[in-house]
């Protein structure tokens, strides 16, 4: 579903230049539960926006459900995004003083349906994420954990095919976390292609497969997100393959 290759993209800061991604090769599948783990400005959160096409690379191939996404317009990326893509960020990103359904309502404002419609959608979109009972609520009358699944119905409205979720759980306690976690897996089932980028080990394996991103590139893919990744090395990226898993106590990780 997802191919990316050579996947460049730098900042300019003035006369500072920032390699955010160089050259970064990835593959997922549809119906996979990925997590995206790495250094704090490695550049995960550069690639989500990438993969979400909330932004375009410098140069490289993405090819998006066999489509080359790769150097869209704008108009194009918004189209791809409402029709296939889904977010969910760390801080909700909910506008205050809005009610959940209205909220959720919102990004079926252009899709051309009637009022009626996109408030039955979003109830629906709500009920999906056990919130069914909290839809005249306002942000600051819901707890973070309710506010980060009015944010998923928000995502799930234009039933995307594909959840991109960056640091999901950062703001949350940990059991919060994992019922936000078991909201994920529940729609992973359901078909939903999802991808989440996370600092927290127990997230990761939570996922199916876990990709390490260090200095712009995927240095591994395996699949034990407490061992970190198995290989820094760049041969094991480039030519795509799963790294070697090396045995924990060499690398000082915990044993699963
Ligand atoms: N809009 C921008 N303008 C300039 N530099 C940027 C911009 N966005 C990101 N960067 C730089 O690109 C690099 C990668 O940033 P990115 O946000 O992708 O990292 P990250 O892996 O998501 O980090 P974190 O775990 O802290 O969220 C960093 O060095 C960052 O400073
Ligand atoms: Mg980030």
């Amino acid at each position: 579903m997802i191919t990316m290759r050579n996947i460049t993209k730098t900042y300019h800061m003035g006369e500072n230049v920032v390699h955010a991604l160089r050259g970064l090769d990835l593959d997922v599948k549809e119906g996979e539960f990925l997590a995206i783990m790495g250094p704090s400005g490695s550049g995960k959160s550069t690639l989500m926006n990438i993969l979400g096409c909330l932004d375009t690379p410098d140069s490289g191939t993405y090819l998006l459900g066999g489509e080359d996404v790769s150097q869209l317009t704008d108009d194009d990326q918004a189209r791809i995004r409402g029709r296939r893509v889904g977010f969910v960020f760390q801080q909700f990103n909910l506008l205050p003083r809005t009610p959940a359904l209205k909220q959720v309502a919102l990004p079926l404002m252009y899709a051309g349906l009637s009022r009626e419609e996109r408030l039955k959608r979003a109830r629906e979109a709500l009920e999906r994420v056990g919130l069914g009972d909290r839809a005249d609520h306002r942000p600051d009358e819901l707890s973070g954990g309710q506010q980060q699944r009015v944010a998923i119905a928000r995502a799930l409205v234009n039933e995307p095919n594909i959840i991109l979720a960056d640091e999901p759980t950062g703001a949350l306690d940990t059991h919060t976390g994992e019922e936000i976690l078991n909201l994920f897996e529940k729609l992973n089932r359901q078909g939903i292609t999802v991808i989440v980028i996370t600092h927290d080990p127990d997230v990761g394996a939570r996922a199916g497969r876990t990709v390490w991103i260090r200095d712009g590139l995927v240095v591994d893919h395996g699949h034990d997100a407490h061992r970190g990744p198995a290989s820094h090395s760049q041969a094991a990226v480039k030519n795509g393959h799963t790294a070697t898993v090396a045995p924990a106590a060499a690398t000082g990780g915990t044993p699963s």
